[in-house]
């Protein structure tokens, strides 16, 4: 990865920065999940992760690393901040890689040094070039970020830019880590830096941006067009805030534009030949993906991926869309993995139908997942004459990517109507092994259900938001049910899907608590394991 890309390096951060998102934490058999359909889609390299952060997630790098770090496949590549003890955490977490990379990082705002770090920029420029030398002593392959370059002054950036390829950086990444830059400033600062930092040939330039102005990735076609040739990006946009560049919009962006673009490669505008190595067609998918395990949802209207983006509502469109697709239509939705043939299986269909399916649709299970899953499709194509790919991608995730099962729920049911007062009757198992019943009354079924299910478990918590979404058209489709609860300061997502609204009101609520509980016994546990040690 050292030498000078021909076109765009995609660099996946949906594990790293986008998983920043709050609520959307993943464990690691989703991150290893999510990683093996990135290196299907094609991404250059993944940020697995944040080794020294946790053992968790130092766990998740080494695990993406030996089964997704093959010889063909991705970098695996950890993010470390600049110091000894996070660097030598992230070597060793890629170690497992065929090849590995540290990505390093220290701020380079005046904001970020005097109220942050508390450095000069004399300070910074000595670190940032010691810990590259001393990733160096790892791998090869050193990425450096000066962290807010965006609002970072120029003749510092080029400066420490200058100092970190010296010191062995291969990739020099420049973030606009508040979401602060329009698009033809970020062009005009990697344009400076491709003039100003005379060794800015021994690296790659990479961009990084926060969508906090709605602007990231027009900031990044910019700075393509000035020189950027890696872009550092999430499935669906999701990350710290507003979120980081979306993978699938850049990625669209530079194919269907690619004639535009071309000129800035050097390559003539009918060039075919395409600008990243993604297969775009495994595009949606990784969405829908992504969206499952995260338990974040894709706006309706959002470019590429959302519901809409490939439905015509008005008349006139759609009597244009008729006559000729181009009139209305600029790219295929075959183009992103979209199919008309969404129906795929029914009552009838094997294990071995619905197994192969779902290969297709990224989803390697094992056996004891794709038992329950499997047990579940029956149950659900009982009720459901016909089950689409996406019926199928919420009964493997309510089924196999569930939060581990502290409490159980074991009966809900229901009395409400326009003369009745709403009253849950809910039967939970606790942690412990007990059984309780209670019941309570709400001012709907689903508030009823969540009163009495707090009144059995007695978790602390607030509930911030609720949604309810028809998996499909139709009287029979399946709802998936969307809840984050709070404690004091984090959120978990908790997430169900079943042909009864109700049971997945309630299944979701308790896989949202036992998200937060085992947070909190985690962090318990932790606490006495430290106050052993001191
Ligand atoms: O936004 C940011 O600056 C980052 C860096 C760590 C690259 O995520
Ligand atoms: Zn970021």
């Amino acid at each position: 990865m050292n030498s000078k890309p021909e076109g765009i390096i995609i660099f996946d951060t949906t594990l790293r920065d986008g998983e920043q998102s709050p609520g959307a934490t993943l464990n690691i058999d989703e991150k290893l999940t999510i990683a093996k359909q990135l290196a299907r889609l094609g991404v250059d390299v993944i940020e697995a992760g944040f080794a020294f952060a946790s053992p968790g997630d130092f766990e998740a790098v080494q695990k993406i690393a030996e089964v997704v770090g093959v010889e063909d496949g991705p970098v695996i590549c950890s993010l470390a901040r600049s110091r000894h003890d996070d660097i030598k955490a992230a070597a060793e977490a890629i170690k497992p890689a065929a090849k590995g990379r540290i990505h390093t990082f220290l701020a380079t705002s005046d904001i970020h040094l005097q109220y942050k770090l508390k450095k000069t920029r004399s300070e910074v420029l000595e670190i940032a070039g010691e810990m590259v030398a001393y990733a160096k002593s790892f791998v090869q392959d050193v990425e450096f970020s000066p962290e807010d370059a965006g609002r970072s002054d120029p003749e510092f950036l080029y400066e420490v830019l200058e100092r970190v390829i010296a010191a062995g950086a291969t990739t020099v990444n420049i973030p606009d880590t508040v979401g602060f830059i329009t698009p033809s400033e970020f062009g005009a600062l990697i344009k400076g830096i491709k003039e100003n930092v005379p060794n800015i040939d021994q690296a790659i330039i990479s961009v990084h941006g926060h969508n906090d102005l709605g602007l990231a990735v027009a900031n990044f076609l910019e700075a393509v067009k000035n020189g950027a040739r890696q872009l550092e990006c999430t499935i669906n946009g999701i990350g710290e805030r507003a979120g980081n560049a979306a993978l699938e919009e850049l990625v669209m962006a530079l194919h269907v534009r690619r004639q535009y673009f071309n000129p800035f490669f050097g390559r003539p505008v009918e060039s075919e030949k395409a600008l990243t190595n993604i297969d775009t067609r495994q595009i949606y998918k990784t969405s829908r993906l992504v969206s499952n395990l995260t338990g974040m949802l894709v706006q309706p209207n959002k470019a590429i991926v959302g519901a809409n983006a490939f439905s015509h509502e008005s008349g006139i469109h759609q009597d244009g869309v008729l006559k000729n697709k181009l009139t209305y239509e600029i790219m295929d939705a075959q183009l992103i993995g979209l199919t008309d043939n969404q129906i795929v299986l029914g009552k009838l269909s094997g294990r071995n139908a619905f197994r192969s399916r779902l290969q297709e649709l990224g989803y390697d299970l094992s056996e004891s997942d794709l038992n329950k899953a499997f047990v579940r499709f029956k149950d659900i194509a009982d009720k459901k004459k016909e089950i689409s790919d996406r019926d199928l991608e919420a009964i493997v995730n309510d089924e196999t990517q569930q939060a581990p099962d502290l409490f159980k729920l074991e009966l809900v049911q229901i009395s409400c109507g326009s003369n009745a007062r709403p009253t849950a009757t809910i039967t939970l198992r606790l942690p412990d092994g007990a059984e309780i019943t209670d019941a309570a009354i709400g001012t709907g079924p689903v508030d009823a259900i969540y009163k009495a299910i707090n009144r059995i478990a007695n978790v602390p918590n607030q509930l911030i938001e609720y949604s309810v979404q028809s998996v499909t058209a139709g009287i029979d489709a399946i709802g998936e049910v969307t809840i984050r609860l709070k404690d004091e300061n984090r959120i978990f997502t908790g997430h169900a899907a079943n042909t009864d609204i109700i049971v997945a009101s309630a299944q979701a609520y308790v896989n949202a608590l036992n998200r937060l509980y085992s947070s909190m016994h985690s962090q318990r546990k932790h606490a006495q394991m430290a106050s052993q040690e001191t």
